[in-house]
């Protein structure tokens, strides 16, 4: 008889440019599970120029949290679609205590929990060069980087063959202040997921296959 996969239920957890998007994609893909990352589903709302879209766009520009309450309606929606009842790797959220406890009654409403929150441990110098050197596909969300993980075409993107661009939020100035973001309001979740027993770190810096590896780890 075929084993049946048990749901994974998890939380990438990391400062922008920790690799969570590059990694989430490729675990969500193996365990047939949707990746669910607020910030794509963000900037689709913004190239599509709905309401919602608009408003989160003059927060992400100026590198400032969304507020929760729009975050959260939106993971409610996300999570209740049929996609997400076998498991999901939530990537970018949540980013803030509110949002750590509204996915906690989410859950609980749902019946589920999360099995593991995964920390991605990465230096700041390492995070500057990473985000000032992404370049990523508008259509299909794959990132690339100019130096350590090049298209095989330079500015096109492999997967879907759009052009690449660089994101608005990805210039120097900008990136140093969501690092002041993350710092404040994000880091805090570690303590909260830690006193929860669900931490898992994984040293984020080397190549992508080692730190792929590292999680799949974590998880097993
Ligand atoms: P979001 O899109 O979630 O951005 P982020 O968290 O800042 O994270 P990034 O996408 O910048 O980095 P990543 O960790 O995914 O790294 P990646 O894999 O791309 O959010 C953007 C904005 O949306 C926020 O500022 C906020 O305004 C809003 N928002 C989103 N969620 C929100 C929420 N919950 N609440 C409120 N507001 C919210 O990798 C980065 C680069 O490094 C790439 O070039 C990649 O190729 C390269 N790379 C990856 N791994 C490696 C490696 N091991 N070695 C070398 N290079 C690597």
């Amino acid at each position: 008889m075929t084993a049946v996969a048990a749901p994974m239920r998890l939380v990438f957890l990391g400062p922008p440019g920790a690799g969570k998007g590059t990694q989430a994609r490729e675990l969500a893909a193996a365990h047939h599970v949707p990746q669910i990352a607020t910030g794509d589903m963000l900037r689709e709302a913004a190239s599509a120029g709905t309401p919602l879209g608009a408003t989160a766009k003059s927060y992400m520009d100026r590198g400032a949290l969304v507020p929760d309450d729009v975050i959260i309606g939106l993971i409610a929606e996300r999570l209740a679609k049929p996609d997400a009842k076998s498991g999901f790797v939530l990537d970018g959220f949540p980013r803030t205590i509110p949002q750590a406890e509204a996915l906690a009654r989410l859950l609980g409403d749902l019946g589920q929990a999360l099995d593991r929150v995964i920390y991605f441990d990465v230096p700041e110098a390492e995070l500057l060069r990473r985000l000032t050197g992404r370049r990523s596909c508008p259509v299909c969300q794959s990132t690339y980087h100019v130096i350590s993980n090049p298209p095989r075409r330079e500015g096109i993107c492999d997967k879907c063959g759009a052009a690449l661009v660089q994101r608005s939020d990805d210039s120097e100035g900008t990136v140093r202040h969501r690092l002041e973001v993350y710092a404040k309001q994000t880091a805090p979740l570690l303590d909260y997921y830690r006193g929860r027993g669900l931490l898992a770190t994984v040293e984020g810096e080397g190549p992508i296959d080692a730190v792929q590896a590292a999680i799949r780890r974590a998880v097993a």
